[in-house]
């Protein structure tokens, strides 16, 4: 049964029945990787915060993971059937309490009494996810946003304002492909309250933001790897895009990709703010724009770590690989792997019971979802399970039951299991999926 409190960081919440938070997600709300001197995600952190001055965005780091779904999702215009407040996605306290799942929770409040014209955030955010070795149900987030006052602008120009701070950025040795247009009609639209000019120079202002930081973040990497492999320093210029995208609370919207080993790897979403949410804050004059990135992944590329579990491992021969590197940005060095141990694959195959199931539908294969197998295997086997992938569906020709196949491959990082462990977690995961949602074993 579900408890009937929970306390996170010091405070009481009652649930109901929407709680679906397990203990292990609940015992990681007081971890706060991104504060932890010298743990990559707040090396990550501090890099990117040298990318945008304290004269003009301040720092906001320890706000707490509980936020209302309200903040969450209504705040920033997500419509009520948006698939992002599913629990089958989201981590519910009750119905209208929940864990963070971005730290764009945090916007509406943030343009309301941010005292400056800009702000960074830092935080954990929390997703029901898949299991593999860039997914876990915790991670960080960075947001920024950056906003002018039309009422303090002289002469009423904001795009000129705009662009004056723009002439400030320096230049970079970096190739951007940019093919869209500062805006489209139909795919990325132009807000009404927006005139086109101030749009594409806020739009502009952000792209060059992020190209700096991005940029940094890399300059960083590539120099790191030199310096520890004694290779040539790379001479080709750094690749990045803007790609048109879609966020309820900006339009128009971008993501940025980098060419990163051959791959195009999306590693930040942005846009010019609603000027609905400026409005709602009380602060209709308030022109900008806003981005989040994904710490994890950006810590991944800069210090080559293989695995997210990592970042959670509180063994030395992970956490004293950074040391000192936070106030010394220089001494930062790729991540070197200890040995890895031996993978074990595992299968489970059920059949779900039938879509008109009584009870609430559990097992019924109308409402099966692969989080609900992750959360059950995240339960079983904690960090000893690298990844989860379904192998086989069937659909019985003639009473019409589904059946599944997931292989699970149990890999501690820190040591080898042994046989009678791997069977014992494994042997948790099939009753936990009988017991939770009656599923039937083959
Ligand atoms: N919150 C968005 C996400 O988590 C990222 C984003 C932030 C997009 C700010 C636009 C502006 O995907």
């Amino acid at each position: 049964g579900r408890p009937k409190t929970v306390e996170i960081n010091g405070k009481t919440y009652p649930t109901d029945p929407w709680f679906n938070v397990p203990s292990s997600v609940l015992s990681l709300t007081s971890r706060k990787l991104h504060l932890q001197k010298d743990h990559p995600v707040s090396i990550t952190r501090k890099i990117i915060e040298s990318v945008f001055p304290a004269s003009t965005y301040r720092y906001y780091n320890t706000f707490d993971p509980v936020v209302s779904t309200y903040e969450n999702f209504d705040s920033l215009g997500f419509p009520p059937d948006h698939p992002g407040r599913a629990r089958t996605d989201t981590y519910y306290i009750n119905e209208s309490t929940l864990l963070r799942t971005h730290t764009s929770a945090h916007e509406a409040e943030l343009f309301r009494s941010n005292p400056t014209g800009g702000y960074l955030i830092s935080a954990d955010v929390y997703r029901r996810d898949e299991i593999d070795r860039s997914h876990y149900p915790v991670f960080h987030q960075m947001e920024g946003a950056r906003y002018w006052d039309r009422s303090k602008v002289p002469h009423g120009d904001l795009a000129a304002a705009v662009l004056e701070d723009l002439g400030r950025l320096p230049r970079h040795d970096m190739t951007v492909q940019d093919p869209s247009p500062p805006f489209h009609a139909e795919r990325n639209p132009l807000q009404p309250h927006h005139g086109p000019a101030e749009a594409e120079a806020v739009g502009a202002h952000l792209k060059r933001s992020l190209e700096l930081m991005v940029h940094e973040i890399f300059t960083r990497a590539r120099k790191a790897a030199v310096l520890a492999e004694g290779a040539a320093p790379q001479d080709k210029p750094l690749e990045v895009r803007w790609v048109e995208a879609y966020f309820p609370f900006t339009s128009p919207s971008w993501e940025l990709e980098v060419h990163y080993q051959g791959d195009w790897l999306e590693i930040l979403g942005c846009g010019v703010s609603q000027q609905s949410l400026h409005i709602h804050a009380g602060k209709p004059d308030q022109v900008g724009w806003a981005f989040g990135i994904g710490l994890e992944r950006v810590a991944m590329l800069l210090f080559q770590i293989p695995d997210i579990r990592l970042f959670w491992s509180q063994d030395e021969r992970f956490l004293s690989q950074f040391r000192g590197v936070e106030d010394h940005l220089d001494r930062l060095r790729p991540f070197e792997p200890f040995s890895k141990h031996p993978p074990c694959y595992k299968d489970v195959s059920f059949w779900l019971g039938s879509s008109s199931a009584a009870g609430g539908g559990l097992g019924g294969a109308a409402d099966w979802h692969d989080n609900d197998l992750m959360e059950v295997v995240r339960d079983a086997a904690g960090d000893c399970v690298e990844d989860v992938q379904l192998v086989d569906r069937f659909t019985h020709p003639k009473t019409g039951r589904k059946s599944l196949c997931y292989r699970i491959n149990y890999r501690s990082l820190e040591r080898t299991l042994t046989n009678a462990e791997t069977n014992e977690m494994h042997q948790r995961v099939v009753d936990g999926l009988v017991k939770r949602f009656g599923v039937e074993i083959r």
